[in-house]
């Protein structure tokens, strides 16, 4: 693991920036794993100045992102479909029919999940996979349980997940409380994962997930396994 600690949140971003174009300058057509979230925010910008200046291609990229809240719509402005498009994907050259996240309001969820997992195995598996940390230690959200869940997922959000979300939200009661996440396997069979967080807040449960044991209460401490992980952490 490496573990790359740097003082501002704008260094943080670049240098998640600069891994990601490095994979995709390697090989156009890599399959990325992204996040939602105010963390990658500042990568998808310093990605998004790349791409308009020409140093970075991604019309052959594919992408396929963590989650989705059920029940909320593409065109609900707090779903990661919507946050995705308007954040990264409309100011990019890259193929919208090959960007790929969960689909919160399927008939049959049970199927979407299945759905998504074979689509995933379809496309090789994900060469790079962004993550963020939730303060509970989730990734996508996979929350705190008794055991790790392997295959794409309908989650019920822990309480202190949906207050974290209702920031973004005109109250908590708007928070949907069900969602839907690509579970470990996706994320562990990715070929690199890029784990960024920010600000002190995350310092404790970032020392708890890589540097205490691997259990399914903190469920990023499944990374400490994998066998090519960059974390960078920025303190402001
Ligand atoms: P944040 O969310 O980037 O908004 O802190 C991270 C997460 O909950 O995974």
């Amino acid at each position: 693991m490496k573990f790359i600690t740097v003082d501002t949140y704008a260094k943080m971003s670049r240098r998640a920036a600069n891994i990601i174009s490095a994979q995709v300058i390697l090989k156009p057509d890599s399959v990325l794993g992204l996040a939602t979230g105010s963390t990658p925010l500042g990568t998808y910008k310093q990605l998004i100045d790349w791409n308009e200046k020409g140093d970075i291609d991604f019309s052959q990229a594919v992408t396929v992102n963590l989650d989705e809240y059920v029940a909320l719509d593409s065109s609900n402005n707090q779903s990661y479909r919507f946050f995705m498009n308007k954040n990264f994907f409309e100011h990019i050259n890259i193929n919208m029919n090959n960007t790929f996240v969960p689909n919160g309001c399927a008939a049959d969820l049970e199927e979407e999940c299945k759905r998504y997992d074979e689509n995933i195995s379809r496309l090789g598996g994900i060469d790079l996979q962004l993550l963020g940390i939730g303060h509970d230690g989730h990734i996508g959200f996979n929350e705190p349980d008794k055991y790790f869940v392997k295959n794409t997922h309908i989650v019920d959000l822990h309480e202190s997940t949906v207050k974290a979300n209702s920031r973004f939200f005109s109250s908590e009661d708007e928070v949907p409380k069900r969602a839907i996440t690509m579970g470990m396997v996706s994320i562990m069979q990715a070929k690199k994962i890029l784990l960024i967080a920010s600000g002190k807040a995350k310092r404790d449960i970032l020392e708890k997930a890589f540097f205490g044991p691997i259990t399914p209460e903190i469920p990023a401490s499944i990374l400490q396994l994998h066998p090519d992980i960059t974390v960078i952490y920025s303190e402001d």
